[in-house]
């Protein structure tokens, strides 16, 4: 059924937020390719975010688990898939802290399994490594946050040594190790992009700019960090999916992209943006929102500052943003405010008693 294909290519995790964009974006700009999304659907994987695309003819969707070998391996036997993009993987720092073992399974076993099926498959059938087609690829989608904090200067390059500092990012950078071992040692084609935070429509209300949104919208007070001056570099989601596809297309296999937008944001200071815009598309008050701001007893262990030197994949691939700062925030703030289904549905459930054992209870420390 599949023959007709130019290329068939699996990609893990794209029910999520980031994964949703890169899904939609192939399917829709390339016909010619059959996109496969293989996600668990866990609590951050949500169907609805590929509404728009789910019956497309080059797109077809399986639930299923990344750390299933079995699986996997009959996956690759039945579609014979010439790449993948990796991104299934348990995201959220706050939840490593309270379960890391579920990010050893998922990140690094889960990746080890994805690396080892596409080994095994792809045996025999490699283009000559030095000058041939690149005819298959597996590209990793990984974090700046492997590189660890740095002080008040300074950039992460694609040589700052890595030290990860929660037990996300750990997990995130021993999943980069095994690409790397399996690229060195089996000479499997991979590439590795590291990107740095990422906002936009589909994330998932726990991380710092929709789970404000979700307050504001509610009067509920902003859990604000220890002193508000952690700082993140900040992504527009489809900046991020646009730099996938330049580097899934043009990369050069064993080569690491870091992925960024110089856009450097203190936390408060954000936060106080993001306060203004939502008074102005709520009609309320201007100062309204700032009065929810709660600063709360710090994250353990928190990095202190991001910051990602973009320049490699800008020079040799030509990517750069798109949105400023403040663009991508208003269009964020519109879509979640015109998505409240969306919204209702994802903080159904489980989602207080998550948010009452993430939060409340630091409020009242
Ligand atoms: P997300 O948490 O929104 O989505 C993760 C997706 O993976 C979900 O759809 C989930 O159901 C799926 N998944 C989880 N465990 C799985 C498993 N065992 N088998 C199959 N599917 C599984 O994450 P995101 O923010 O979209 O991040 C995607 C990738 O990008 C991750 O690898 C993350 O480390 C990386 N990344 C994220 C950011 C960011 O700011 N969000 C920045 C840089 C890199
Ligand atoms: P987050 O969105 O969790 O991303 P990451 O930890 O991967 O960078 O957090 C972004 C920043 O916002 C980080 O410095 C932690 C801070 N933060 C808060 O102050 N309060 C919150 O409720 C959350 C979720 C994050």
């Amino acid at each position: 059924m599949s023959k007709a294909f130019e290329k068939k290519i699996l990609i893990t995790g794209g029910a999520g937020f980031i994964g949703s964009h890169v899904v939609r974006l192939f399917v829709t700009k390339y016909p010619q390719y059959l996109i496969y999304n293989l996600d668990k659907l866990t609590y951050a994987g949500n169907l609805e975010n590929l509404k728009d695309i789910e019956t497309a003819p080059n797109y077809r969707f399986e639930k299923g688990d990344i750390c299933d070998a079995e699986l996997v391996s009959e996956l690759f036997h039945q579609m014979q898939f010439d790449a993948v993009i990796h991104l299934a993987a348990e995201s959220h720092v706050d939840r490593s802290i309270e379960n890391p073992l579920e990010f050893i399974q998922t990140n690094i076993l889960g990746t080890v399994s994805l690396l080892n099926a596409a080994k095994e498959n792809w045996k025999g059938k490699l283009a000559g490594r030095q000058g041939g087609e690149q005819n298959k690829l597996f590209y990793h989608i990984s974090t700046d946050e492997v590189y660890g904090s740095l002080g008040e200067t300074g950039l992460f390059t694609e040589t700052t040594p890595y030290d990860p500092r929660s037990p996300y990012s750990a997990s995130k950078a021993s999943s980069d190790h095994f690409v790397r071992a399996y690229e060195n040692t089996y000479h499997l084609p991979t590439i590795i992009s590291n990107c740095s935070n990422n906002y936009g429509p589909n994330h998932f209300p726990e991380k710092l700019i929709p789970l404000f949104i979700n307050n504001i919208k509610h009067n509920k007070p902003l859990p604000v960090y220890g002193d508000g001056k952690y700082t993140r570099d900040w992504l527009y989601v489809i900046d991020h999916a646009v730099a996938i596809d330049t580097i899934f297309h043009q990369g050069k296999p064993g080569e690491t992209y870091n992925i960024g937008g110089f856009n450097e944001w203190k936390n408060i200071d954000l936060i106080k943006l993001l306060c203004t815009i939502m008074d102005e598309k709520l009609g309320r008050e201007k100062g309204t929102s700032e009065k929810l701001i709660t600063y709360i007893t710090d994250r353990p262990g928190h990095d202190r500052r991001y910051a990602i030197d973009s320049t490699k994949i800008s020079k040799e691939l030509g990517w750069k943003p798109s949105v400023t700062f403040e663009e991508g925030l208003e269009r964020t703030v519109d879509w979640y405010l015109a998505n409240e289904e969306w919204l209702d549905h994802v903080t159904s459930g489980n989602y207080q008693k998550y948010y009452e054992k993430m939060y409340l209870h630091r409020m009242k420390e």
